[in-house]
């Protein structure tokens, strides 16, 4: 079974509370979503491998480490995905971006692709699936399944708020995939918004409704 990882760092947290709120507008909310993501992604990479090379100081010449240049992938399912893109980069700059675009089947109510647009080199790099929510499951599930169909081998997940349901379906239905979430909320209501949560993610990210 893949690893579960509730961020509790005080800053990432603090910033969470201000997204919550609904008095918390577009302009702000976007810049806090991003700032978010940027230290989600510090926590995220924690384990990336390190090589030695060898640097000259203005003092001696010394070994150091760099990362050992692993190719990273950040895939934002569409739309509310996208807000979290650039925090990540910021710390990721070489990261290449995938996208993955959804929809609701109305027969089955299920997720159907309708756009999946991933970087070549897909199986020599390691992935990080974003979303902010992480309500039923369903698009994160689909949006992994759609990445391993291409040849992904290597994927995480990464969202802001994730609800039960969500994570026991994901965590099903994909073992091998590690779930990182800065906050894990009570439940999902009957219109599978999350609870307490955050209200539609994409409206408050783009000022839509
Ligand atoms: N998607 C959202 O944007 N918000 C929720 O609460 C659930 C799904």
């Amino acid at each position: 079974m893949g690893k579960v990882f509730v961020f509790d760092h005080p800053l990432i947290q603090h910033k969470l509370t201000y997204i919550r709120q609904k008095e918390t507008g577009t302009k702000e909310f976007r810049e806090l979503v991003d700032e978010i993501a940027t230290l989600m992604a510090f926590e995220v990479t924690r384990d990336l491998p390190l090589t030695d090379i060898e640097i000259e100081t203005p003092i001696c010449k010394t070994k150091a480490k760099v990362l050992t240049g692993k190719k990273l992938g950040v895939v934002p399912i569409l739309r509310a995905g996208i807000g979290m893109v650039d925090g990540i980069l910021k710390l990721i700059p070489n990261a290449r971006v995938g996208h993955v675009g959804l929809y609701r089947d109305p027969k089955t109510l299920k997720p159907v692709e309708y756009y999946v647009k991933l970087p070549t080199d897909i199986e020599e790099r390691d992935f990080i699936v974003v979303d902010p929510m992480l309500a039923t499951g369903g698009s994160a599930v689909e949006a992994i399944h759609a990445l391993k169909k291409r040849g992904a081998k290597h994927i995480m997940f990464m969202c802001l708020i994730a609800a039960p349901e969500g994570v026991k379906t994901l965590e099903e239905a994909h073992p091998d995939v590690d779930i990182y979430i800065a906050a894990l909320d009570e439940k999902l209501n009957e219109k599978g918004y999350i609870v307490p949560g955050l209200g539609d993610a994409g409206d408050r990210l783009f000022g839509t409704k």
